[in-house]
């Protein structure tokens, strides 16, 4: 059976493939929904392959391209970024087309050679760099560390359209639909913030300053190697981009709870209740135990407050808290009002470890502290309602401060 690739216009076709069979991207973050490893082919005078895919995924891939080809041989093969997900089948392309000239820049040249021992028929470009393949054009700009140190994109300068690599990405296959103007939005915008919360999100700075590199081109079409081709609205994409690298956040409140017995549970109720009861709507509760971080952390992304609990755990946090954590300290999140609690057992230990991370942080960190001796009494629990009321407090402040900018 001859396997599909799809015709963007009259010289580009889409050749990625879906994998659904990966449980963890990058062995870390969960793909309930699967990825897209797009790959796209440019045919002019001279042809191009623009990024491979996920070699467990070759088979499909290197059939798609050759259907597209029509018998054409491979002149080039840009490599926007050296990830295996995107790099993985180069060493397969060389064998099908073994004339192809890789394209690359001076970073990329040396992972090829680290990662696959390749160091001939390569074309090195620098930023700012053209590729004349005879009626199209690509420019090359390099974006270092979105999402690794040598990535970079590439621009078709006659159709105006950007050829991003991870940035603009997102999680979820692409199920038949394949553009923006095809897709449940809801769906995508989720697993996108997810993809960059998880994968691009430490790297905020360094999206801002590609973002401002390319900022003077006029973008007809976003084309990434993950998630949907943004041909009708590519402004929507790069806009999500911009707010999420600015840290933008929402009024609303994540509260996650490491519990053994329902004690540092109920002490997490307390506190969601309370901010109902001062007016917030957007809470969201999270058992540490039940809920992956990659989620949890898509979710702190977008709302401004969040309050940790744990229960003590040989002296230490829950270990799942220590986890995510972990994965909050690596994001280096600004912008952020954090509140901790949590409970003593024998030994204490979790909360104080809470709370130093807290404070390590460039968090706005609430100063009431509530550590239960093993079940929280009335008196704690009048103090996690006042957490609650500092949080809302503190939330409320930025309501004013909108309403006063636009009143300005
Ligand atoms: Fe999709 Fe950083 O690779």
């Amino acid at each position: 059976m001859e396997l599909l690739s799809v015709k963007i216009n009259d010289f580009l076709h889409y050749v990625g493939v879906n994998d659904r069979d990966t449980h963890l991207f990058e062995n870390l973050w969960p793909l309930e929904n699967g990825v897209a490893y797009n790959s796209y082919l440019l045919t002019a005078e001279k042809t191009a392959l623009l990024d491979t895919v996920k070699i467990t995924k070759v088979s499909d891939f290197s059939a798609k391209l050759k259907a597209a080809l029509k018998g054409k041989t491979l002149d080039y093969l840009v490599v926007h970024h050296m990830e295996p997900d995107h790099s993985g089948s180069i060493v397969m392309i060389r064998e099908m087309y073994p004339d192809v000239q890789l394209v690359g820049n001076k970073r990329t040249i040396q992972y090829l050679d680290e990662f696959y021992g390749i160091t001939d028929n390569i074309l090195e470009v620098k930023d700012g760099d053209t590729l004349d393949l005879g009626g199209r054009s690509l420019r090359f700009y390099t974006t270092p560390m979105v999402h690794w140190p040598e990535s970079m994109v590439s621009y078709e300068e006659k159709s105006k359209i950007l050829f991003s690599q991870d940035a603009f990405g997102g999680f979820g296959a692409l199920d038949g639909t394949i553009f923006d103007d095809e897709i449940n939005l809801d769906f995508y915008h989720s697993e996108t913030r997810r993809y960059y919360s998880n994968i691009v999100g430490k790297f905020s700075k360094q999206v801002q300053s590609a973002l401002k590199k390319l900022s003077g081109l006029e973008i007809s079409m976003v084309c990434p190697v993950h998630g949907p081709i943004w041909r009708s609205h590519p402004e929507k994409i790069i806009e999500l981009y911009d707010r999420w690298s600015r840290y933008e956040v929402e009024e609303g409140v994540v509260i996650v709870y490491g519990s053994m017995y329902g004690n540092t549970q109920r002490m997490a109720e307390v506190i969601a209740r309370q901010l109902a009861e001062e007016g917030i709507k957007n809470i969201k509760v999270f058992d540490v135990s039940k809920t992956h971080e990659s989620y949890i952390l898509s979710e702190i992304w977008r709302y401004k407050g969040v309050i940790l609990g744990s229960c003590t755990y040989n002296n230490y946090m829950f270990p799942l808290m220590t986890k995510l954590v972990n994965v909050l300290e690596m994001n280096n999140l600004i912008n952020h009002v954090i509140g901790v609690f949590g409970s003593y057992s024998w030994s204490g230990g979790a909360v104080k470890a809470l709370r130093e991370f807290a404070e390590r942080g460039k968090y706005d960190v609430i100063d009431e502290v509530i550590e239960a001796k093993c079940s929280a009494c009335d008196e704690d629990i009048e103090g996690l309602k006042r957490v609650a009321k500092q949080m809302a407090y503190k939330l409320k402040e930025d309501r004013l401060s909108s309403l006063q900018e636009m009143l300005d």
